[in-house]
């Protein structure tokens, strides 16, 4: 992929409506980052497709507040629930509190995980003291992927038809040469200050690592127990660099995609392609293939052990029963 693709892509490469027939009447969707961006956009139009339940998954109530105001404001007499549930993915207790209350909906249709981060330099998240885009891009989106599975499970048996799990990734992924890859724990690399330099490749590399982490899960679920893809939504022009320099923010305003056609791409990966998607990146709403290196032997003996070493970091935070039965969950799913 070269730089002037990626740019022809760009300008040239508009994603196509969804469908006007799709309907989501009987649906329960969850969107993280549901109050901006990409994510406001595809909430809008899970609205305008009517989705039964719509839960918009962020920080704080006042930003849920006002994202549902401004969806409902232009879907005026929508019949969709749409409720604010609190997710702060730099609080694994939040994580896993907003897991717990996932998994006592009675259907979970369609889960977008989509909330990610640009930091520009070195930050720490509080509660844990793990570097921010490490945490939030990877980690949490991995312990969610985990904490959601069964319940996303549980609907495809009883509705007959495979839930939906789907991550919002990105093409910088190949943008990165890794140098971490080398080192013996590739996380506890990612997570020491000395060894952070440049903010476009820390944040190529959290994509890099989500990617082989959802890669290696869609490996181990069966795609009709639930369906697990991601997209690649392009350059779009949000709020994700608001804390970069102007050269940065000219650049999204430039060539950025509008908010509107990445929620459409995102609505294209996670409601309208099929089970055929499993495992799969999507770019311009196409299954594309992910970086050569994603691809490579070396890349398959790394996807599996980041799982093994995502596993190791999260038991720090998260009950070991809990976890235990997370991942045995997992290599049980096509039982
Ligand atoms: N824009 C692009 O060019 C582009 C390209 C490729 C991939 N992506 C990916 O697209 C996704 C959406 O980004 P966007 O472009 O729409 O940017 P955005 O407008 O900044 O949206 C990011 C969303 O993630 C949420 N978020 C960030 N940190 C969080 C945390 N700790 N806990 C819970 N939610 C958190 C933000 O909430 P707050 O408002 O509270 O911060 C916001 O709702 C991200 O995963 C991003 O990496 C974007």
């Amino acid at each position: 992929m070269t730089f002037v693709g990626y740019l022809f892509r760009q300008v040239f490469v508009h994603p196509s409506q969804i469908p006007s027939d799709t309907n989501l009447e009987d649906q329960t969707i969850i969107i993280t980052g549901a109050n901006s961006g990409i994510g406001l956009e595809a909430a809008r139009q899970c609205v305008r497709m009517k989705a039964k339940t719509l839960i918009l998954a962020v920080r704080s109530s006042c930003k849920g507040e006002a994202a549902k105001k401004d969806i409902l404001s232009t879907n005026p007499g929508s019949s969709t629930q749409v409720e604010i549930w609190i997710l702060d993915m730099e609080s694994f207790e939040s994580v896993l509190a907003f897991g717990e209350r996932a998994s006592a909906l009675p259907f979970l249709n369609i889960a977008m995980l989509n909330a990610g981060v640009f930091k520009f330099e070195w930050t720490v998240s509080e509660s844990s003291g793990i570097e921010s885009s490490l945490q939030v891009n990877h980690l949490s989106t991995a312990l969610l992927s985990l904490l959601l599975l069964p319940v996303l499970r549980k609907t495809s048996q009883e509705s007959g038809h495979p839930a939906r799990l789907t991550i919002t990734s990105s093409e910088v992924h190949m943008w990165t040469p890794f140098k971490e890859q080398k080192a013996e724990k590739i996380l506890d690399r990612l997570n020491d200050k000395q060894f952070f330099s440049d903010s476009m490749d820390r944040y190529s590399v959290s994509k890099l690592v989500s990617l082989m982490w959802i890669r290696e899960l869609a490996s181990r679920v069966p795609s009709e127990a639930v369906t697990i893809n991601l997209i690649n939504p392009g350059s779009v022009d949000t709020g994700l660099h608001r804390d970069g320099n102007k050269f940065i923010q000219t650049f999204d305003r430039v060539v950025g995609r509008t908010p509107e056609e990445g929620g459409r791409l995102l609505i294209d990966a996670a409601v309208v392609k099929g089970e055929n998607t499993h495992g799969k990146y999507l770019s311009e709403a196409k299954v594309t293939n992910m970086s050569a290196f994603v691809r490579s032997k070396e890349g398959e003996k790394i996807q599996k052990r980041l799982w093994d070493e995502t596993a190791v970091m999260l038991e720090s935070h998260v009950p070991q029963s809990k976890l235990e039965e997370m991942l045995r969950n997992v290599d049980t799913m096509g039982d």
